[in-house]
């Protein structure tokens, strides 16, 4: 169960200058609508948000953030790909923020549909990541067909997190959700149906495993359902490469 204090939001690293939060949860907003995570990381008071996600929640968030940060401080925006659950808002946080907007460049074009005004303000993410031009140490890491065909995680070297986006998404039963996963043998009924089904194939998710599995992790923080803390990162990845998903299990989506 998420408790009282964490449905305002949790901090999960603190240092001298730089802060990473969970920016919380409310049930009444994920009735009937897929739960989300949004992260905040703070760095020298400078602020950039990850997957802050649709319209639907963008009132919510923006007090979560604001109880960190004003809104003016927060300079990045970064986007796992172009789904609705991440990245409707976009033209909303584009009017409360100054903040530039980084995606993969295969959706730029379709980012407009949002109802975005100011093309100079998003940045284009080439196919195979590297660092953001940003002073954060961010590391943008090709995730691409896990699911969308565009899609990056980002690594933050600094609390030593990477965001997931999709891969490692629990969906809860009503009531059910926590913070943190504990029990990774119990936590994996909740993300097996929507892995198998959205994922691209094994042959995907190995590539992605291998190019984060040497990593240092402190967490791994998915935009859907727990994040995975150090104990539990290496149980994660090692459950992810062995998993047929996707293509792999074409039969039972099609009839011949
Ligand atoms: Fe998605
Ligand atoms: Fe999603």
């Amino acid at each position: 169960m998420v408790s009282k204090e964490e449905l305002n939001g949790k901090v999960l690293s603190e240092s001298d200058q730089h802060k990473l939060i969970w920016l919380g949860t409310d049930e009444q907003e994920n009735e009937g609508v897929v739960q989300t995570n949004q992260y905040l990381i703070i760095h020298k008071g400078k602020g950039i948000l990850l997957d802050p996600g649709g319209v639907h929640l963008f009132a919510r968030v923006v007090s979560a953030v604001s109880r960190y940060i004003p809104l003016e401080s927060i300079e990045h925006i970064l986007f796992s790909h172009q789904d609705p659950d991440v990245s409707s808002g976009i033209a909303l946080w584009m009017g409360v923020t100054k903040a530039k907007i980084y995606i993969s460049n295969l959706w730029l074009r379709f980012l407009p549909h949002f109802g975005i005004v100011d093309n100079s303000r998003i940045i284009g993410i080439e196919g195979l990541g590297g660092k953001l031009p940003v002073e954060f140490h961010l590391q943008c890491i090709p995730a691409h067909f896990l699911h969308s065909t565009g899609n990056y995680s980002f690594y933050d070297q600094e609390s030593r997190t990477l965001f997931s986006g999709d891969i490692g998404a629990a969906v809860f039963p009503k009531g059910g959700q926590y913070v943190l996963v504990t029990d990774f043998d119990s936590h994996m009924k909740y993300m097996i149906d929507f892995h198998r089904r959205y994922m691209g194939s094994n042959k995907v998710l190995k590539k992605w495993v291998q190019s984060v599995y040497n990593l240092p992790l402190h967490y791994i923080a998915p935009q859907h359902g727990a994040i995975f803390p150090e104990a539990q990162t290496k149980r994660f990845l090692d459950w992810l490469q062995n998993l047929e998903c996707g293509i792999d299990l074409l039969d039972t989506i099609y009839k011949q």
